[in-house]
Order: C-alpha cells, then sequence, then structure tokens
C-alpha cells in the first residue's frame, strides 16, 4: 500500500527551485524543533543540492542550528577531501558556514572497509535515535537527487540494497570510476517526515517522466514514498519538459507530524 501522494513542483529556474526549498527547510527545521526539541536531517550528495545548500548558508535566516543534526543519505567511500566525497561538498556548501555543532553532524565512517562502515552508521543511527532492534529511524526531512537510470541515494537499479528491508544502511560495491558506497535503505527512506527530490536538466527529464508518470518501472526512486508524510519532487523547467500534468507552484504547506 502506497503511502500519502507525490507532489510534484516545477519552477521556470534552479534559482526559484533552490529558494522554494528554503521555506521548505525553514518550516520543517522550525516545525520539528517546536514540536520535538530538535531537527533531524539526511542530505544529498551529487551536484544538484550544492547550489540549495549554499544559498542555506548564506540565507541569514535564524534557524536552530545548534539542535539541527545531519547525516547524509548516502556516501562514497573515499576521503572527506576526495574531490567525489558527498561530504566534502556538504562541508564546503554548507556545513563549514553555519554553526551546526560538530557532534551534530553524523559522518559516514568512510575510514573503514564499506561493509564495516555501514554496520557503524547503521549503529550510529540506533543509538542517536534509540532504536530496538527492528526499529525504523525518522527524519524530519530527507533531500534526495535522481539518476538519469532512475536512482536515488546510492540505491541502484537492480542492486541488493534496493530491497533491503531490515538494515537501516547497507554497503554498495560499484566499479570504476565510481567508488563503493554506503546509502541509507529504503525503510528509512520512506519513514521520513518529508521526502524531497531535488532534479534539475534535461538529462534527467526522461527518468523524472518515469519515476512519476511511467508503468511504475520499480526504479529505486519511484519506490520512495513517505510512509506517513509528504513526498515532494521539486523540478527545473528542463528536468520537467516531459511530464504530462504540470502542477502549479504551492507555498510549502506547514509539515506536518
Ligand atoms: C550521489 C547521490 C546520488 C545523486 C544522483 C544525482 O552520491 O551521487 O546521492 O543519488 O543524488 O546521482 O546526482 P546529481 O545531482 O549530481 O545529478
Amino acid at each position: 500500500m502506497n503511502g500519502p501522494e507525490r507532489r510534484v513542483a516545477v519552477f521556470p529556474g534552479k534559482h526559484l527551485l533552490d529558494g522554494f526549498m528554503l521555506e521548505e527547510w525553514v518550516m520543517a527545521a522550525m516545525g520539528a524543533v517546536q514540536r520535538r526539541g530538535r531537527f533531524v536531517a539526511a542530505l544529498a550528495g551529487g551536484r544538484t543540492p550544492e547550489s540549495f545548500y549554499e544559498l542555506l548558508a548564506g540565507s541569514g535566516r535564524s534557524l536552530p542550528w545548534e539542535d539541527t543534526h545531519i547525516f547524509l543519505t548516502d556516501e562514497r567511500c573515499v576521503p572527506a577531501g576526495h574531490p567525489d566525497s558527498n561530504f566534502g561538498m556538504i562541508e564546503a556548501a554548507l556545513l563549514g558556514r553555519v554553526p551546526v555543532p560538530e557532534a551534530n553532524i553524523h559522518q559516514v565512517p568512510v575510514e573503514l572497509a564499506p561493509g564495516r562502515a555501514a554496520t557503524n552508521y547503521e549503529r550510529e543511527m540506533r543509538r542517536f535515535f534509540g532504536l530496538k532492534q527492528g526499529g525504523f529511524p525518522k527524519f524530519d526531512l530527507v533531500l534526495l537527487g535522481l539518476g538519469r537510470d532512475g536512482h536515488t541515494a546510492s540505491l541502484f537499479p537492480g542492486d541488493p540494497a534496493v530491497t533491503e528491508a531490515r538494515r537501516l544502511a547497507v554497503a554498495v560495491a560499484r566499479s570504476e570510476p565510481d567508488h563503493d558506497r554506503v546509502t541509507l535503505t529504503l525503510p528509512v527512506i520512506n519513514g521520513a517526515e518529508v521526502v524531497v527530490f531535488m532534479v534539475t536538466g534535461g538529462d534527467k527529464a526522461a527518468a523524472l517522466r518515469s519515476v512519476l508518470e511511467g508503468p511504475g518501472d520499480g526504479s529505486p526512486a519511484a519506490r520512495v514514498r513517505s510512509r506517513q508524510g509528504r513526498t515532494v519532487f521539486l523540478a527545473d523547467g528542463q528536468a520537467g519538459t516531459l511530464l504530462k500534468k504540470l502542477p502549479r507552484v504551492k507555498r510549502p504547506g506547514p509539515s506536518r507530524g
């Protein structure tokens, strides 16, 4: 049974998409801290979200950074200084520019072998969320990108990680020139209060149409659906060019939950 519907908004330009995402972030952060005393987000890597991270860092908005906790949706198993490191990009664009406490930044331990790194990351989530065996975390916000092949986080079509139903994080073997990865699993992503995809560029148009309007292509991204909360796709005009029902851009509603 699929959860609540997915919302789609197409923006004329990436700067408008980033601006909308900034309001989503502010809404989610303020709401979570008001209700639960903390805001826990999992951030995507890749290129798409970088401009949003930079906008957020420079926004000057008064945000509860001291009560904000940051995890990653996935990481390449390379050192933080490596140009392909998701953490390296997120730290340069955002974390190094906002007053989030060091202890609130939950990195994937990439210095370990991928399997160990995944197990440790899973243990860190169990500790942080106070989970019993079999329990799943509830992130307030999970930010995702979309690959041309329909992958999201490091959940690639055909990889056993996509159907992992018990674990919170797993290692994903990739071949050169890619890197082995560690990724959150779908049960974790779908447990989030708000899941937001940021998708830009004409090269993602076919994948986005397939995920949103295709015959249930079963791609990893098509399997993402917040169980109780909201699943939002934010696209620029190029990525949304093949969508038949062009949705209206609405102001972000108050995050529930
Ligand atoms: C990663 C990301 C991955 C990314 C998509 C889109 O580690 O690469 O988590 O899922 O979001 O591949 O990447 P771009 O934003 O660079 O197009």
